[in-house]
């Protein structure tokens, strides 16, 4: 036995283990395994697959089975979902009691859910106790005051039907609680597939339901690995996919869904970057270090694992988190004085250990401390890596693991480039004691999430989730609920104007005779650069180009395409634009990035005064608009007149699209700012040429995006007279680009470039489907319509938030307080 004063000197921890008695007595209740939870009911599966074995990963012990679904088990789970969304949809006060009662029976069972959690996924009972279970219960409270109120607040939004959701192995608890929360608070029902590694706190859940007063079918829960995973995303009386994982599984399912019209949110990997400046609390950010990259063994998605450190403090910090690191304790995670638990499995921890390996070999210095780490169990120790190249393996690839890759700046500017150099932009944490700079870097970092002088903050007022390859779409606050809905009656069903010479016809070589008729038919009229006068009293040019980077260029083939107008003669000549020239606008558009950064004021000055110019030649563009479309006077005057008072709207919008401030229950504050998503590109429909163009066009600009924007095929006049009108608007160079020619070249050009952030496609079904597949390798945003269109002429569905909302992204900055008091 120590002395007390020999206890205050080593001030070593005893043991502490929790107890386990209760989940180890509910385990062995289910000693032959768990079924199926389908229709308020567990079932057994129609199929015969083998059965699937939980394992603890701290000790390698079998803690029980799980059952691998089938299709059949699918269509059930489907039939019951669908069969409940009707009365479930309906009352917001019931959804509220049940999310209530969800929440308040996820706190009586804490310690149970504490301990399952960690006997299942290895991660320290400090870990689920205090993170883990009390921010699920957290997102059951916190949603069902959204159930109450969504209908009030959302009215022109309804709920998508039966939602799949897939969850990874990490926070298996937790990512329930933020998948099944606000999709029952919105009037969804799921179905859910937990991670195959970490199903067993969702079937405890799931036993729950019932004293909740969850209504059998409403949430479904079935086991198994990837294959149901692809089955529920296949299913088509599934109406949305929310997954979270790898992020090459996300591909997958993007290409899955594309076409189906199927709503799609992805919260993928991250290579987040923890940056330090020399004015930084070295101490708290060594603390912040443990919580970003040792937490959870580092197997979480916003893990800051790349230390981006300013020069001068470089080698004390890393002396400092040494240090910091031999006072780590692995080891059983049920001890409650226990810092890091298991690695998930064996071969997780042998990937963990082959990637140290690899990086060593580029260039890394390896070190790990001198710690005891226990002899059975998928345990690695926390590592640190020094002198990593930004071509290091573990600089570029996430490694999910508790490993930190350290490197240093010397300029402000040099460090965002270097945090900013990735594929990923899920989170990003940075460390100063100096607002100003903190504030412009949290807008300069290139994340869904940045936390200021703290890391891994979560909560379910806060959006979370990421851009570029860590996915689209948000869990938490608002955006989270808007992921979903859907917009009530926004879309029109049925033909898409021009839609005839949609299907073969929009075949490449179809799409390339037709040109080529309309060119004979045009050079039998008039010769190119003299066509026949738009109004009366001359010849003038009618010949257009590209605009690209403010000027009119002309297209790389060298080729024109002569547009007719309502009586089949030729209108005018338009740049028959290959995927150089979109390669060329995507340039301008990215090198335009001062766009992004300018004043919403600014922006809505331009708009404002486009609009202006717009009315200067209202009576020109009507005339022309008539002769194009053959439309009556009345017609036309009205889409030129709405399309004036649409740039003034977006002018109006351009500096009240604000964002939110959430005050989450810890001291801190979170800004939740709607960004600029970079570089759009957008494809306009055939009808409404004028308008059209400009309902897309103006919240694209008004909310920062330059854009990559193709006018109507059939009627891309109109939009090139605008061109002289933006230059005279000052709508700088480069932040409106206009290819026209063959949309489907264009679009598939735009809708596969690296620098292209996001898609518009308003089109056909088909070649919404394409649009989708071609985003799928870089899991680009896009918004498609499907083959419905918009009513342009109409304020609630041809402009507003909802156009707002997809020419943007939301980021969540958070701020913490509180320093003397
Ligand atoms: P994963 O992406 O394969 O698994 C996540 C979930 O998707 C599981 O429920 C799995 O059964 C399911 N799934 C697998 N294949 C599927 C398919 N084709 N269609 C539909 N669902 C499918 O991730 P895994 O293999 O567990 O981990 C691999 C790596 O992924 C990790 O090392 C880490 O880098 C990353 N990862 C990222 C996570 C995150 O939170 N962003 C979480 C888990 C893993």
């Amino acid at each position: 036995m120590s002395s007390v004063p020999e206890i205050f000197d080593t001030l070593s921890y005893g043991p502490a283990p929790e107890d386990a008695s209760a989940v180890r007595e509910w385990l062995a209740a289910h000693a032959d395994g768990f079924r199926l939870f389908i229709g308020g009911q567990w079932r057994a599966s129609h199929g015969r697959d083998p059965r699937i074995s939980c394992l603890n990963p701290a000790n390698g012990q079998v803690l029980s089975s799980l059952t691998q679904s089938c299709a059949q088990d699918l269509d059930d789970a489907v039939a019951c979902a669908q069969a409940a969304f009707a009365s479930w949809s309906k009352s917001g006060y019931e959804r509220a009691r049940v999310l209530y009662a969800l929440g308040r029976l996820i706190q009586k069972h804490s310690r149970f859910f504490a301990v399952l959690e960690s006997l299942d996924n290895g991660k320290p009972i400090r870990e689920t106790r205090d993170l883990d279970v009390p921010l699920a219960a957290r997102h059951f409270t916190y949603h069902a005051g959204w159930a109450q109120l969504v209908r009030r607040e959302l009215p022109d939004y309804e709920p998508l039907g039966v939602v799949g959701q897939i969850i990874p192995w990490n926070f298996p608890l937790l990512m329930l609680a933020w998948k099944v929360a606000p999709a029952l608070a919105t009037g969804n029902c799921v179905v859910l597939k937990p991670a195959e590694d970490t199903s067993l706190s969702a079937l405890f859940f799931a036993s729950l339901c019932a004293d909740a007063g969850v209504p059998p079918g409403v949430v479904n829960i079935l086991t198994g690995d990837g294959r149901v995973g692809e089955l529920i995303v296949k299913h088509p009386g599934i109406a949305k996919i929310a997954f979270t994982g790898s992020t090459e599984v996300g591909r997958l399912i993007r290409r899955s869904t594309a076409g189906t019209g199927k709503s799609l949110t992805l919260e993928l990997g991250g290579k987040s970057p923890f940056v330090v400046l020399e004015d930084a609390d070295l101490d708290a950010a060594v603390e912040g270090l443990i919580d970003a990259i040792w937490f959870n063994q580092g197997q979480v998605c916003c893990a800051g694992s790349r230390l981006i450190v300013e020069e001068g403090v470089l080698a004390s910090l890393v002396s400092k988190i040494k240090t910091r690191l031999t006072h780590m304790r692995i080891g059983d995670p049920l001890d409650k004085a226990i810092d890091m638990g298991a690695l998930i499995t064996p071969a997780h921890r042998q990937r963990v250990q082959r990637f140290v390996e690899l990086a060593q070999a580029q260039g890394a210095t390896v070190w790990q401390p001198e710690i005891p780490l226990p002899r059975q169990g998928a345990f690695y120790p926390p590592t640190l890596l020094t002198d990593v190249s930004p071509a290091n393996i573990v600089w570029r690839e996430e490694v999910f693991g508790p490993v930190l890759a350290t490197t240093s700046f010397r300029t402000l500017q040099e460090a965002v480039e270097l945090a900013n150099n990735t594929r990923y932009g899920l989170a990003a944490t940075l460390y100063t004691e100096n607002i100003n700079r903190a504030l412009e870097l949290a807008v300069k970092l290139k994340a869904g999430v940045v936390w200021i002088n703290t890391t891994n903050q979560l909560d379910a007022a806060c959006g979370f989730g990421g851009i570029r390859e860590s996915g689209f779409g948000r869990e938490g606050g608002l955006e989270g609920m808007l992921d979903y809905l859907r917009e009530r009656d926004a879309w029109i069903t049925g033909p898409v104007a021009g839609a005839t010479d949609n299907d073969a016809a929009q075949q490449p070589q179809a799409r390339l005779a037709r040109a080529g008729r309309m060119l004979a038919d045009a050079l039998s009229v008039e010769t190119p650069g003299t066509t026949r006068a738009a109004a009366p009293g001359g010849v003038i040019d009618r010949t257009f180009k590209n605009y690209i980077g403010g000027k009119q260029t002309r297209p790389d083939g060298g080729l024109s395409l002569p547009i007719k107008d309502a009586r089949g003669d030729l209108a005018g000549w338009v740049a028959c634009g290959n995927r150089k020239d979109v390669r060329d606008a995507v340039e301008a558009a990215f090198r335009a990035e001062r766009w992004s950064g300018a004043t919403t004021h600014l922006r809505s000055q331009i708009l404002f005064y486009f609009g202006e110019n717009l009315a200067l030649r209202r009576e020109e563009l009507t005339d022309n608009l008539r002769r194009l479309t053959g439309g009556k006077a009345k017609e036309c005057r009205t889409e030129v007149n709405t399309a004036i008072a649409r740039l003034f709207a977006y002018g109006g919008w351009a500096d009240k699209y604000d964002g939110l401030i959430h005050t989450p229950p810890v001291r801190s504050i979170s800004l939740a700012v709607p960004e600029p998503i970079g570089v759009i590109g957008v494809v306009c429909p055939d009808e409404a040429p004028l308008l059209g163009f400009i309902s897309l066009l103006a919240p694209v600009i008004a909310m920062g995006n330059r854009c990559v924007i193709t006018p109507s095929e059939r009627m891309p006049l109109p939009a090139l007279d605008l061109c002289q009108v933006m230059e005279t608007s000052d709508v700088p160079a480069g932040v409106v680009n206009i290819v026209t020619g063959d949309r489907n070249e264009l679009t598939e050009t735009l809708a596969q470039h690296d620098q292209v952030d996001c898609v518009w496609y308003f089109g056909t079904k088909e070649d919404s489907a394409q649009v989708e597949r071609w985003a799928a390798p870089t899991v680009k945003r896009t918004w498609v319509s499907h083959g419905r269109r918009r009513d342009w002429l109409s304020e609630r569905h041809g402009e507003g938030r909802a156009f707002l909302r997809q020419a943007t992204q939301v980021k969540n900055i958070w701020l913490p307080y509180g320093d003397f008091s």
